[in-house]
């Protein structure tokens, strides 16, 4: 999984500034950043002291718009943070221009982001914050008007094509709070930040209104396929759009475009064509909405951001040829415009399938606690936004929708493609949500090995060293993790092919399988000296834990072999060894396959061993340090619940104080490794591994 070099090089990139921003702003910058200095150097506690409410609680940082690697925008919350206190960020900490206003009876009110340079404006007064499994709500008091800014990130497991559009939704409503009438009109702005890691670089963009809708269209003059800048894409086009009914639109300079609205309630319909750097005047792209004189809650306005190329994966085939893969949505529209349009028409459907799937979730979630309900909601955006859904073409250049596959990006840890072991820990969030979609994760692995070009008997450790380029490892030097990988890949074979009954798999890639189970029995019982998806722990030989996940690996093939039909070959993999193989979450495996490898009482010496060095942020991933995961936490809680459901309560709680303790070290995406003395995050964050917390609603 990680490189920890790389990891703090993360860390290093984020930006806490909103530097040279146009007018007053860089004072207000310069202003926060002595605040956010002296803050920095304040104990750390957990402890908020902010006037409004947040449900189920603060976490380190809010999703806004959280769909994939590349439309990835969050609220990060220090101790607590409005909406309207700070500019809504990338993963990686750096800004993306995102503002927004109202009037109300012409007095103009901030509700969103952090926009300098304006004169006649107040911040709107946060109510409340809260959060579900795919939406952010945000309640703030704009005078005499209480405003709903809602922010919803879809999950849609079972449709292929709606789950990879990378777009989002802001919604925006009003409601008097005083019982009269009020005249309202609602404005947000993009900036061209959500097209480049590099600010110096020249945009373009469109303004467009057509077929009832108003679209922003920015890119960068100069595109660059497949390839990043600080984990930005530097490719494709970021999106902004309303409905146009109601509506006006402006695109110019951040402070013109925001000063229009401030003062006039409403934008010019002019468009700034001088196209230029991002950080040259800040070009901005706004729209207006009037919800007119309203004397009870206003329908939203609903606003769609967005961003999307085309081709999205490079992906290495047989012969070493190199496929360009589009994002499953393609196949369905004829323009990035089209798309985004049936988004936005789509939203009232969206919102009621969120609606019941979050639904879903809280209920599922909330058999085990309110706690673990709490940090499911929190993770499946975050699990969901590391991945793209893909198809190829046909030679006829159509799509091919049959030839599904799916991409994860290790983010934070080192943007490799389908890592296995971030895969295995995100497994129970594709199990619980739609097995099919934890089957595109691993053909990809599959077809690669099949074809004969990677040249090590054990599984290889990822899809390719920088997303979005899957191009394999042809010379075999890929991070080298030979037993955690080849046990993870069996085990979650044989897991998927339980689920769903689809042989599919086992059928077409049993030799491979045969293959890895070969390298399990000669290296698993007394592992080398080898490191195991905790690489950061450095490496060791004769991990018990890791000759756990063997052993369950190679118990998996017998499965594998049984449910081919092929007797021998499953008699001879079942042998069992009753010896107790000591602690860990990789018995999770052996729950989760229902194989019970392990007698009862290895997990009841272990559900009364884990209470003894647990402490308020949770138990130490093993006895070198006092850090740990989140994940495998949850894992460990799982595998534990029909032990003990009180110390599966123990794991949750510890996790829940932390996912729950923002502060000024835990403001960023969350970050599955930290230190269970402190509570505070470890080099990670924003990783898909959180997928995990899902460990009990996969069982
Ligand atoms: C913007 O740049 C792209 C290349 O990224 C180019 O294809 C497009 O024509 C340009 N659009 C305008 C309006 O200049
Ligand atoms: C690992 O176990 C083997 C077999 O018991 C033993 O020979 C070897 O010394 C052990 N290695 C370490 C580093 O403990
Ligand atoms: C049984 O397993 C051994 C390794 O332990 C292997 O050498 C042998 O080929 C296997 N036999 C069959 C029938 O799979
Ligand atoms: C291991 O234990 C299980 C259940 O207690 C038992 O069925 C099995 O025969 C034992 N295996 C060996 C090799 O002792
Ligand atoms: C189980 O493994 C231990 C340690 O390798 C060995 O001494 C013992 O004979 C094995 N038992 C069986 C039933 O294979």
């Amino acid at each position: 999984m990680p490189h920890i070099a790389n990891a703090s090089a993360a860390l290093l990139s984020r930006s806490t500034s909103s530097d040279a921003r146009s007018g007053l702003q860089s004072v207000v910058t310069f202003a926060m950043n002595i605040l956010s200095l002296l803050a920095a150097m304040a104990p750390v506690t957990a402890v908020s002291a902010v006037s409004w409410t947040a449900s189920p609680f603060i976490p380190h940082s809010v999703p806004l718009a959280v769909r994939s690697p590349y439309l990835s925008a969050w609220l990060p919350q220090g101790s607590g943070t409005a909406l309207n206190e700070a500019w809504p960020a990338f993963w990686t900490g750096s800004i993306l221009g995102w503002a927004g206003y109202v009037t109300v009876d012409g007095k103009a009110y901030t509700y969103l982001g952090l926009p300098g340079g304006v004169t006649g404006s107040t911040n709107a007064v946060q109510k409340s914050m809260s959060f579900t499994a795919t939406q952010s709500t945000f309640v703030l008091t704009a005078g005499p008007v209480d405003i709903t800014v809602t922010f919803l990130s879809p999950v849609e497991p079972s449709d292929f094509a709606k789950q990879s559009m990378p777009f989002s939704y802001m919604a925006v409503s009003a409601a008097p709070n005083d019982g009269a009438l009020h005249s309202v009109q609602v404005y947000s702005d993009i900036s061209a930040e959500w097209v480049t890691g590099d600010n110096s670089l020249t945009a373009n963009w469109t303004t467009t209104s057509a077929n009832g809708m108003v679209l922003h269209q920015v890119q960068l003059a100069s595109q660059s396929q497949f390839n990043e800048v600080s984990d930005h894409i530097q490719q494709g086009s970021a999106y902004f759009a309303s409905t146009a009914c109601s509506a006006t639109f402006q695109s110019g300079q951040d402070i013109i475009v925001r000063q229009q609205f401030v003062t006039h309630g409403n934008l010019a319909n002019t468009q700034d064509t001088n196209f230029r750097a991002v950080s040259n005047n800040w070009p901005v792209f706004g729209i207006a909405h009037d919800l007119g004189t309203i004397s009870g809650p206003s329908s939203p306005a609903v606003f769609v951001v967005g961003h999307a190329r085309d081709p999205a994966i490079e992906y290495i085939v047989s012969g070493g040829a190199v496929q360009s893969r589009s994002s499953y949505f393609w196949s369905q529209f004829s323009s990035g415009s089209a798309a985004v349009l049936s988004f936005l028409n789509d939203y009232s459907s969206a919102l009621s399938r969120a609606q019941n799937f979050d639904a879903k979730v809280q209920s599922d979630a909330s058999k085990t606690s309110s706690d673990y309900a709490a940090l499911v909601a929190l993770s499946i955006r975050q699990a969901f936004g590391a991945t793209e859904i893909t198809i190829s073409k046909n030679p006829d250049g159509s799509f091919n929708t049959d030839d599904v596959l799916m991409f994860m990006k290790e983010i934070s840890s080192d943007g490799n493609v389908n890592t296995v072991d971030v895969i295995f820990p995100s497994w129970p969030a594709w199990l619980y949500t739609n097995p099919s979609l934890g089957k595109a994760l691993l053909l990809p692995l599959f077809e690669y090995q099949a074809s004969g070009q990677y040249p090590n008997k054990w599984s290889v450790h990822d899809m390719g060293s920088s997303y979005p380029k899957a191009l394999g490892h042809n010379d075999g030097n890929d991070e080298p993790m030979p037993l955690e990988e080849s046990g993870n890949m069996l085990i979650m074979t044989l897991s998927y092919t339980q689920k769903t009954n689809d042989l599919s798999l086992i059928q077409t890639y049993e030799s491979l399988l045969d293959q890895w189970t070969q390298f399990l029995i000669s290296d698993a019982l007394i592992p080398a000296n080898q490191i195991s998806t905790d690489d950061f722990a450095g490496s060791l030989a004769n991990q018990t834990n890791l000759a756990i996940k063997g052993i369950v690996g190679i118990r998996a093939m017998a499965s594998i072999e049984s449910l081919l039909g092929n007797t021998a070959k499953s008699q001879n993999y079942s042998y069992g060894n009753n010896t107790s193989w000591g602690l860990a979450y990789n018995l999770y495996a052996d729950k989760l396959l229902g194989f019970n490898l392990f007698p009862q009482s290895i997990y009841t010496m272990q559900a009364s061993w884990y209470q003894t060095v647990y402490t308020n942020f949770g138990v130490p991933l093993d006895t070198r340090h006092s850090y740990t995961k989140s994940d495998w936490q949850i894992f460990t809680a799982a595998m534990l619940q029909s032990t003990s459901t009180a110390v599966r309560d123990m794991f949750i709680t510890g996790v829940h104080n932390y996912a729950s303790s923002a502060n000024n070290a835990n403001r960023e995406p969350i970050g599955d490794w930290y230190d269970t003395t402190s509570g505070v995050v470890e080099g990670f964050r924003a990783r898909p591994v959180v997928g995990g917390h899902l460990a009990l609603l996969a069982l």
